[in-house]
């Protein structure tokens, strides 16, 4: 089987190198440090299965645009993936659903006088979110009520997040372990990849500083067990499937969910279409049996493989460049990563890279390389990632050093 993925990041790389197991790749448009990327479009390129990494080309209608031409794709829809692509539409489905979640309004960029007095029948933490895509950094959950009133103007006047920003979703700040579970759908149902990881948003040690997109993740989490991934799919994932099919809408790709366990239980924070980054190198190359078979069927609209997961733990460090998520400095020299490679246990996949005048690898984004550490047990698996990650450096590069500190506390 020959799979064509489609992005870039270091999502797309772990992709690629497990789907490699048991079928030819290619990734579009990849990157230098990635086996396989070719500059074709995808549309150009000719393959078995298509799988689409990055949330804004699902949004776009990437996987529309292929199927119109026949191809078998793994992604949803642009009707599907309003579920990442709008909050109120995602928030308003799922509320007809049943789902446990987050109280909620929206508001748009007329509406700013109403927001902030919805804002203030809010307690702390408050939760002021873009409508549209941004990059994982539209979210501001802060205890500072002045500064969630500046941001709401901010993101209402078009300011800070321009288009994206003109609709807010200000919500209940909800506090307690937060969990990403991921399912493969295949239209009709939703299976589970039965584990669950943790991911580490904030830019700054013990969760200080700005959202990112992801600064570490580890999975699996020891306090949530097999009966607790039940219970997630019953409230949420299984009724948000019906939801969709209910409102024809043929979802096939990953559903991607962001739960907040409460003193309440378990309540849905947010649905992305696609798989998490860096949750996917903690999980993916822990999948047993042959990913490309599962994608493959799925698509089709008819996945009967079941999805076993393997019981090793995976710790992955994300290295990023100064300044990011605001403006983050490119073109820096990258040493260590033969170093880091040769740790046994170790991986390195390439987020944001690309090759200088001379074919040497320099930063080229925000986030620059993930570091994952693969072993029996977290501590383990820790010890192995930092061990790698320390071999790495380059100019102003930066890593947390808490992750997957905290699974022995809870
Ligand atoms: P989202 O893009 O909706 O996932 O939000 C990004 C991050 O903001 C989440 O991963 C949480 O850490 C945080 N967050 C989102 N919604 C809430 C909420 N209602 N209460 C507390 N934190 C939240
Ligand atoms: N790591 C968070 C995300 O992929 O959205």
């Amino acid at each position: 089987m020959k799979v064509c993925v489609v992005g870039s990041g270091g999502r797309e790389h772990v992709f690629a190198t497990t789907l490699a197991r048991t079928a030819e790749v290619v990734v579009t448009p990849g990157s230098p440090g990635i086996e396989g990327s070719i500059s074709q479009e995808a549309l150009e390129v000719e393959a078995d299965l298509y799988v689409i990494g990055p949330e804004a080309q699902l949004v776009h209608g990437l996987a529309d645009e292929l199927r119109n031409n026949n191809k078998l794709v793994f992604g949803p829809g642009a009707d599907g993936a309003k579920l990442e692509g709008s909050k109120k539409w995602m928030k308003d489905l799922v509320e007809n659903a049943g789902v446990p979640t987050a109280r909620f309004e929206s508001f748009n960029e007329n509406q700013i006088e109403e927001a902030i007095l919805f804002l203030s029948t809010m307690s702390s933490p408050y939760v002021v979110k873009t409508d549209g895509l941004a990059a994982g950094k539209g979210v501001l959950v802060t205890e500072d009520y002045q500064l969630a009133v500046a941001d709401i103007k901010n993101k209402l006047s078009g300011k800070s997040f321009g288009l994206a920003g003109q609709r807010v979703v200000i919500e209940e700040g909800l506090t307690g372990r937060e969990v990403s579970l991921f399912a493969v759908c295949d239209g009709k149902k939703a299976t589970l990849i039965p584990t669950a990881a943790q991911d580490h948003k904030r830019l700054l040690d013990l969760d200080n500083g700005p959202n990112t997109g992801g600064m570490g993740c580890y999975s699996p989490i020891p306090s949530i067990d097999s009966a607790n991934l039940a219970q997630m799919m019953e409230i949420a994932i299984h009724p948000t499937m019906d939801e969709l099919i209910n409102s024809g809408i043929d979802y096939r790709g990953f559903l991607y969910a962001g739960f907040m366990i409460t003193a309440d239980g378990p309540k849905l924070l947010e649905y992305n279409v696609r798989f998490g980054d860096p949750e996917a190198q903690a999980i993916l190359p822990r999948i047993e049996g042959d990913l490309a078979e599962i994608l493959l069927q799925a698509a089709e609209g008819d996945l009967r493989q079941e999805i076993n997961i393997s019981s090793d733990s995976i710790v992955t460090v994300v290295c990023s460049a100064d300044g990011y998520p605001i403006s983050p400095r490119k073109g820096d020299l990258i040493y260590g990563i033969e170093a880091a490679r040769a740790i046994e246990g170790a991986t390195v996949h390439f987020a944001g890279v690309d090759l200088d005048s001379d074919g040497k690898l320099i930063t080229s984004g925000g986030r620059i390389l993930n570091v994952s550490g693969c072993g029996p047990d977290l501590h383990t698996a820790r010890q192995i990632a930092y061990s790698a990650a320390e071999c790495i450096s380059w100019e102003g590069m930066h890593m947390r050093w808490d992750i997957a500190s905290d699974f022995k506390f809870v």
